[in-house]
This record gives C-alpha cells, sequence and structure tokens, in this order.
C-alpha cells in the first residue's frame, strides 16, 4: 500500500540570501521527497519564510519600507533560487500569513485551556532611548563570570558562560548606545514541564535518530523549564489574543508555519483534507517528516511534540536531523568565498553537481559535513561522468548509428542484469534513511562493473565483423540497459540528468516498480550529452564571485552607518561613455548578456545581468551607455567582465540603461 506523507525542511529565515548551508537540508530533503514519489507515494512537500522578530522589524525601518513588503520581496528570492536546485515544494509559504495567525491563535486557545498556559514577571533590559526591550543580541557588555570585554546578553565567546542579560556589566544597548534599564513586565510561558514523561517517551518512539534521543534524554534529565512563548511590543509579529502589547515569539509561530503553508495549500484545492495530516487520529493513515539541522533539534523535538498534543494536534512521525556544513574544513566564511550564495553558485556551477556531491556525503547521521573541493570536482568527474555516464556513451553511438537505434530483444548477460535489480531493496532501505553516500557507493560499484562488462566484450572490434553484429547489438543493448536502471536510481539525486535520460531512452516516466523490466525491441532515440564534466576552474571562480559579493555587503553595511561618501570616494571611481559594439547571448547564463564596449579607442568586454530586459541583444548595438571603467576585472565561468554598465530599476525585466544625450561621445568622462 501506497504511503501518504507530508515533508518539510527547517523554514529558512527572512534575513538574507540561501547559501550553501541551507541547500545541504533543502537537497537532502527533496531527495527524500523524489525518492518516495518515484516509488508511487503520495508526497507532499513544503516550506516558508520564517518572517518575525526584532531584526525583520528594524531592518525594515532602516530601510524605509514596509516589513512585507520586504518580507515578500526574500520570499521570492527564496523561491527562485530552490528552484534553481531543482527543490521540488509544493508550496512555498511565509509564517506572516493568515494561515498561521489563524492557527497560531487557535494553538494558544486551546493551550490556555488545556491550562497550560501561565504569565510571570519577567526582567529585561530597557533602551530608554528607542522605548523597547532588548533581545539578547542587541546589548552587549562586561562578561559577568570572566569579565571579557563585548559580549551579548546570552553567552560569553570567551569563557563559555551563559548568562542572564541582566547579569551583564557596563551593558550598552546595540541600538542606541545607551545604557539600558532594568525593567519588569509580564510575559506567558508554555508549561513544558507538565510534558516531562510524554517527551521521554515520544524521543524514545523512533521518532528522532538514536544519538538525537541520548542527547535529549540528557536535557531531559536535567529537567525541562517553562517556555516563555511572547515577546514585548515593538515587534513584527502576531499579537497574542487578547493583549495589545505583547506578540508571540517567533519559534512559537515558526513550526506553526510548517501546518500554515499545508494549510494554504490544500485549501486551493486538490482533494487533500488538512484532518487528514493533523487530527489526533491522523497518525495512523499518514505521515509527518521534518528535516532540520542539529541546532533547532530542542524546538522540534521537545516544544514542537508538546504543543501539538497539548493543543490536540498530532505529533511528527520522525525528525530528520542532519549536522553542520563545513567548507574545505572550515567554518563557511565570508571574507574566505566560502560562504557561497545559492544564487551566485547557479551562475558558475551546474547545481545537479553540488546535489550529487551533497548525496555522496550525506549518512543520515548528525556528523558534520565537509564541502571540499577538490573532492567535488573529482567524485562528479571520475565517478558520475566518468563511471556512469560513460555506460551510456560508450554504447548509445553504436545502437544509434549501426541498429537505428533499435536495442535487441534479449538481454546479452541476465545475470549481471539481476545484480543490478537487486541493489533495488538495499538502495530503498539507504534512501529512505537518508544514507544516500551508502546509495551512491553502491550506484557506482554497479556501474564499474558495467563498464568491466563493456571492456570484457570489446564492441567496438565487433564492429569490423559483420557476422558478429547482433552480438555487439545485445551487448550495447545490454549496456544501455544496465544504464537505464542506474539513471532510474539516481532520479531523486539528479532530476535533470534523468529527464535528459528519460528523453534519450525514449521509455516513458521512470517508476520504481518499472525498474527491472528491460527495454527490449525498443527505439532509443539520439543520445545527447547527459552530464558535463566540472571544471576546478569553475570553482576557483566561483570562490572569487564569492569574495567580490562579501566585500560589496561589507561596503554597504558600513555605509548604512553613515550613508554619505567623501568626494574623494567619489573621485575614485571613473565613469566614461561608451558605445557598444556588440551585444550576444552567453551560452549557459540565464541572466547574462555579453557587451563589448569602446571607451574612445580601448575596447572592454563587460558581462551584464540585463537579458530579461534585452531579450535582442542586436538591438542594443551603436547605443552609448555609462560604464565603471577602472573596476578591477572579474573572472567569470564565462570569461572576464572588465567593467560595468549602469542601469537603473529593481531587476529583471525592468532593467533600464543609462544613456547620455545626443552629442555625448565614447571615451568622454562622466562627471
Ligand atoms: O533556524 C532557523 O533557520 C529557523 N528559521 C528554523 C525554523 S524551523 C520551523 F520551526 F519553523
Ligand atoms: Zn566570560
Amino acid at each position: 500500500m501506497s504511503r501518504r506523507l507530508l515533508v518539510t525542511t527547517a523554514l529558512p529565515y527572512t534575513n538574507g540570501p540561501i547559501h550553501v548551508g541551507h541547500l545541504l537540508e533543502h537537497v537532502q530533503s527533496d531527495i527524500w521527497v523524489r525518492y518516495q514519489r518515484l516509488r508511487g507515494n503520495e508526497c507532499i512537500y513544503v516550506c516558508a519564510d520564517d518572517t518575525h522578530g526584532t531584526g525583520t522589524m528594524l531592518k525594515a525601518e532602516e530601510e524605509g519600507v514596509d516589513p512585507e513588503v520586504m518580507i515578500e520581496g526574500m520570499r521570492r528570492e527564496h523561491v527562485r533560487d530552490f528552484r534553481g536546485f531543482h527543490i521540488d515544494y509544493d508550496n512555498y509559504h511565509s509564517t506572516h500569513s493568515e494561515e498561521n495567525r489563524e492557527l497560531s491563535e487557535l494553538i494558544y486557545q486551546r493551550l490556555v485551556d488545556a491550562g497550560l498556559i501561565f504569565t510571570r514577571d519577567v526582567e529585561q533590559l530597557y533602551d530608554t532611548e528607542r522605548n523597547m526591550f532588548l533581545a539578547d543580541r542587541f546589548v552587549k557588555g562586561k562578561c559577568p563570570r570572566c569579565g571579557a570585554e563585548d559580549q551579548y546578553g546570552d553567552n560569553c565567546d570567551a569563557c563559555g558562560a551563559t548568562y542572564n542579560a541582566i547579569e551583564l556589566k557596563e551593558p550598552r544597548s546595540l541600538l542606541s548606545g545607551a545604557e539600558p534599564a532594568v525593567r519588569s513586565s509580564p510575559h506567558y510561558f508554555f508549561d513544558l514541564p507538565q510534558y516531562s514523561d510524554f517527551l521521554r517517551r515520544w524521543t524514545r518512539s523512533g521518532a528522532v535518530q538514536p544519538e538525537v534521543a541520548n542527547k535529549l534524554a540528557e536535557w531531559l534529565d536535567v529537567g525541562l523549564r517553562a517556555w516563555d512563548i511572547s515577546r514585548d511590543a515593538p515587534y513584527f509579529g502576531f499579537l497574542v489574543p487578547g493583549t495589545t502589547d505583547k506578540y508571540f515569539y517567533v519559534w512559537m509561530d515558526a513550526p506553526i508555519g510548517y501546518m500554515a503553508s499545508f494549510k494554504n495549500l490544500v485549501d486551493a484545492g486538490g482533494g487533500v483534507r488538512f484532518d487528514d495530516f493533523w487530527s489526533p487520529d491522523a497518525a495512523g493513515d499518514t505521515e509527518v517528516h521534518h528535516f532540520i539541522g542539529k541546532d533547532i533539534v530542542n524546538f522540534h523535538a521537545l516544544f514542537w511534540p508538546a504543543v501539538l498534543d497539548g493543543s490536540g494536534f498530532r505529533t511528527p512521525t520522525r525528525l530528520h536531523t542532519h549536522g553542520f556544513l563545513t567548507v574545505n574544513g572550515a567554518k563557511m566564511s565570508k571574507s574566505k568565498g566560502t560562504l557561497i550564495n545559492a544564487e551566485t553558485c547557479l551562475e558558475y556551477i551546474d547545481p545537479e553537481c553540488l546535489r550529487y556531491y551533497y548525496a555522496t556525503k550525506l549518512n543520515g547521521t548528525i556528523d558534520d559535513f565537509d564541502l571540499n573541493f577538490d573532492d567535488f570536482a573529482q567524485r562528479v568527474n571520475s565517478d558520475l561522468v566518468g563511471k556512469v555516464v560513460n555506460i551510456a556513451s560508450r554504447c548509445a553511438g553504436f545502437i544509434n548509428k549501426q541498429f537505428a537505434g533499435r536495442l535487441s530483444a534479449e538481454l546479452h548477460d541476465v545475470p549481471l542484469w539481476e545484480r543490478f535489480i537487486e541493489a533495488r531493496d538495499e538502495l530503498a532501505e539507504h534512501f529512505e534513511n537518508s544514507a544516500t553516500s551508502r546509495g551512491v557507493r553502491l550506484i557506482t560499484e554497479l556501474a564499474d562493473l558495467a563498464n568491466q562488462y563493456i571492456a570484457r566484450h570489446e564492441p567496438w572490434k565487433l564492429a569490423r565483423v559483420p557476422e558478429r553484429h547482433d552480438e555487439m547489438q545485445a551487448i550495447c543493448s545490454q549496456g544501455i540497459n544496465l544504464f537505464r536502471v542506474l539513471a532510474i536510481y539516481l532520479q531523486p539525486i539528479l532530476p535533470g540528468m534523468a529527464e535528459r535520460s528519460r528523453d534519450f531512452l525514449n521509455a516513458g516516466p521512470f517508476t520504481w516498480d518499472g525498474i527491472d523490466k528491460p527495454l527490449l525491441g525498443h527505439e532509443i532515440g539520439r543520445f545527447q550529452p547527459l552530464f558535463k564534466r566540472m571544471e576546478k576552474k569553475d570553482l576557483e571562480a566561483l570562490v572569487e564571485a564569492s569574495k567580490i559579493e562579501a566585500d560589496a555587503d561589507a561596503g554597504e553595511a558600513a555605509s548604512t552607518e553613515d550613508d554619505t561618501i567623501s568626494i574623494d570616494d567619489f573621485a575614485k571611481v571613473e565613469l566614461k561613455v561608451a558605445s557598444v559594439v556588440a551585444a550576444e547571448h552567453v551560452e549557459g547564463a540565464d541572466k547574462l548578456l555579453r557587451l563589448t564596449v569602446d571607451l574612445g579607442g580601448e575596447r572592454h568586454q563587460v558581462f551584464a545581468g540585463i537579458k530579461a530586459a534585452y531579450p535582442n541583444p542586436e538591438d542594443l548595438v551603436g547605443r552609448l551607455v555609462v560604464v565603471v571603467a577602472n573596476l578591477a576585472p572579474r573572472k567569470m565561468r564565462f570569461g572576464t567582465s572588465e567593467g560595468m554598465v549602469l542601469a537603473a530599476g529593481p531587476g529583471g525585466a525592468d532593467i533600464f540603461l543609462i544613456s547620455p544625450d545626443s552629442g555625448a561621445e565614447p571615451g568622454m568622462n562622466v562627471r
């Protein structure tokens, strides 16, 4: 019987772009979802942006925009980036939604009715200039234990002590610089200790990995404390019902965002009912799976099941917890260029390379995970391209050319074929446990067997012997069939390659159950390149580009403190009139045009992200533009960019190149 599954990934904060760290988790859950769908299970996959909190409020104030507008812009960017990496959400919603407001209020009310909410006065630091309470990260002072300077309100970097912000010595507000006062205000608490026994059982019920259960047992042994679910106004979020100055803490409504995104999806139609997945008795028929990082396990394995049970909803079936990502053995770093944004990544490498690499390393545990650039290119090139794809490219040419695409009517080596099919159950187990590293290893071993088979039978030699052409056809047909099995096994990891393979095999959609039905007497399509090798230089260029972005961000951050620049700063920028002498599409780039501009005798090549606005680049030839002429050259995947053209507008199709009045000439300084 097929399973009915709801899968979520931790909701990304609205405060920044998606980077390779997020992608590890979203790729992991997407592979799991695609595997379930390949097996024929119903699998609904949702996510949303996590939008609430003081940070959102302050940033919107600083930028002079409505927080709603700001978070919607970020949500769209997140959706775009996930699509780029083939993350196949059924819905990508927002925690700042009506569904989430209603569900949060409902859950809160039910918790009140169940006697699980109480209020207590809490003392906090208060900024008397900004008239607001200060969250821990908006206050710094001396550590109350070791005296180290410049420590945040929750813990000390120097000695590791954790404390309450009101204990800080010589505290100062990071918002106003003023010394904060201590003030008291009533807060709303969820009575988590009432759930201690329930959680002891739940965490040992198979809902979490054993190592996570052990960590949780330590916390449970120390004893749970009531959880403060409210924050004082001003705050960006939902008001606690019945109050005018208390908001739900962001972590209260964030997980409810999973339900809200699901509700938003099912309300739009499709026959699935909200209760199918969330009513208390749904747990017998349907499953809820959350993919998360180990840093947020307490929220998902303690508060969340307790809040759900306390408010009369079902609890999650399973938490899939993973470790942290490091890059080249170290923490991701902006200045080293290893905090790589998804958008930048898409400019330089095929997203499926990253999916594949992540899959080669995911092992279903909470161990940390290293993205190592040497290993990365090596795995893609020698294993995926050199072994798996190689099977198809070695055999397809002969079948296409000599046999008009027709495969033999029988398999040439049945035992070898059966070995490929028998791997199916083992692979299923690895996919189910997110142990794709083992799955990929098994696939690579099978690919080795296929390549050895082809090498042993040397079909290329038979090409010269007409009476052995049947045999040659049979060997190559076997090769193509073996490749087909591997392409199906890899489909959850490499959906793009699977699609190209399906086109080439000309045999309809891949299914898990259909794996054991070989293509016999069947006509395949023309072979097309299925996967490109990865170039080490693309990775180097990606890191360089990430460094440049980090520098630009740092500049922006510095300039938000003081928005002016000096005349000397401005004088450093050399702006010149230029004429466009050539403009063309860049193969493989979604957004870029390659422009050749003439600055009065000197020519520069400039890559500009204006393709959506200028779909017919030839129209730009002859036009005068303004160019930053002394920008340091930037190495990109497609070549070096030696300048920048000035344009106005928000982006996408709304970009408008800036041109001088007639009379201006190439090479003139712009001042
Ligand atoms: O840690 C984070 O990135 C949070 N934004 C995750 C929220 S997950 C869920 F609870 F909403
Ligand atoms: Zn300290």
